[in-house]
């Protein structure tokens, strides 16, 4: 199916992957960024990206209930974004038939989000044991994010897991440890990889039931994870020649990550051979291991159901 229409919600950190993907391969132009969208703009509308970089699945208070609120980089949490979907909703279409059936031509991005309500807490020193008892919290917004969207008429969303966080730089530099048993054989934490995986299997057990709910709704579950494991276990194999665990951007230090001198800060650079490398300022990945990622959710590879019609 070709979509005329492409919403993103992603949020933060890894929202490339989607827009990358879904916006080439669907040949529509890349999507502006909501909050800087223009009136003119609404006469060729392909869609709209909502996302904002930090954003959480939870709101701000439940953050600030934690003490812990002053490291979010914004207050744009999922529910802000969803306003922003309802008031733009109302200068597309009036009827609930007229927005049915433009919205049955479009495609929903929701996510990747939730990821950074884990960083947010595991940076300031949170533990893993801690952090799972919020995961059915996390869960829970994006599925709620998803209902809300589908009550709105939308009818195809891809819904994307989280990243192995254990085989990213910053987590590897922060949470690094002497006592090899704690690394698999690709070199990545396994403890961390476990709670990505953890949060995967519910919010896939969540997104079933989901689809008992709402039998007309393609409700696309995206395993970044899998796809992501590809290239980090075989780099060399994907042609990743520069590795997959060290960042091509940052300040120093055996991942090439330093809190201190973050890439685009002073004190960091940026490898030569970017699309060699998967990890591009040890949080992101290189625009290489995106669209690695992008083409094994648009040709059905990673997808459940298998999204090859996304193409
Ligand atoms: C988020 O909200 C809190 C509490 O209302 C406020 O103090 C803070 O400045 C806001 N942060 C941002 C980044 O807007
Ligand atoms: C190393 O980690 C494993 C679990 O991953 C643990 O069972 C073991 O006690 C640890 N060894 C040391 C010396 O801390
Ligand atoms: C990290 O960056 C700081 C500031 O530029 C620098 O002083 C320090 O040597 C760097 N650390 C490593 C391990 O390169
Ligand atoms: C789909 O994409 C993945 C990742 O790029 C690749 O490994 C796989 O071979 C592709 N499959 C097909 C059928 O093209």
């Amino acid at each position: 199916m070709l979509f005329t229409l492409i919403l993103s919600f992603c949020l933060i950190f890894y929202c490339n992957v989607e827009i990358v993907s879904t916006t080439e391969a669907s040949g529509l132009p890349h999507l502006p960024p909501y909050l800087a969208l223009r009136k003119d703009q609404l006469h060729s509308f392909h869609g709209v990206n909502f996302a904002v970089a930090g954003a959480t699945a939870l709101d701000a208070k439940f953050f600030y209930d934690q003490s812990i609120g002053k490291v979010l980089w914004t207050n744009d949490s999922l529910s802000v974004q969803l306003g922003w979907f309802k008031q733009l909703k109302s200068s597309l279409c009036t009827t609930k038939q007229e927005c049915d059936n433009y919205f049955k031509k479009s495609l929903f991005l929701v996510g990747e989000i939730g990821g950074n309500d884990y960083n947010y807490a595991y940076f300031v020193g949170g533990s893993i044991k801690q952090l799972r008892a919020s995961v059915p919290l996390v869960v829970e917004a994006i599925t709620k994010a998803t209902s809300f969207l589908i009550e709105e008429g939308a009818v195809e969303l891809l819904v994307p897991g989280n990243f192995p966080i254990g085989c990213s730089a910053v987590y590897l530099t922060l949470f690094g440890s002497p006592n090899k048993t704690e690394y698999d054989r690709n070199g990545c934490l396994k403890a961390y990889n476990a709670f990505s995986k953890n949060h995967n299997y519910q919010l896939k057990r969540a997104l079933d039931m989901l689809r008992q709910k709402y039998p007309h709704a393609r409700i696309i579950y995206a395993d970044y994870y899998g796809a992501a494991m590809r290239f980090i276990h075989a780099p060399r194999h994907h042609g990743f020649t520069g590795g997959t665990l060290t960042a091509c951007c940052g300040g120093g230090g055996p991942y090439n990550f330093n809190n201190s001198a973050r890439c685009g800060h002073i004190g960091s650079r940026a490898c030569s051979n970017p699309s060699s490398h998967a990890n591009w300022d040890g949080i992101h990945l290189t625009e290489a291991a995106y669209r690695y990622v992008a083409m094994g959710l648009v040709n059905g590879t990673f997808t459940t159901p298998p999204a090859a019609k996304l193409s």
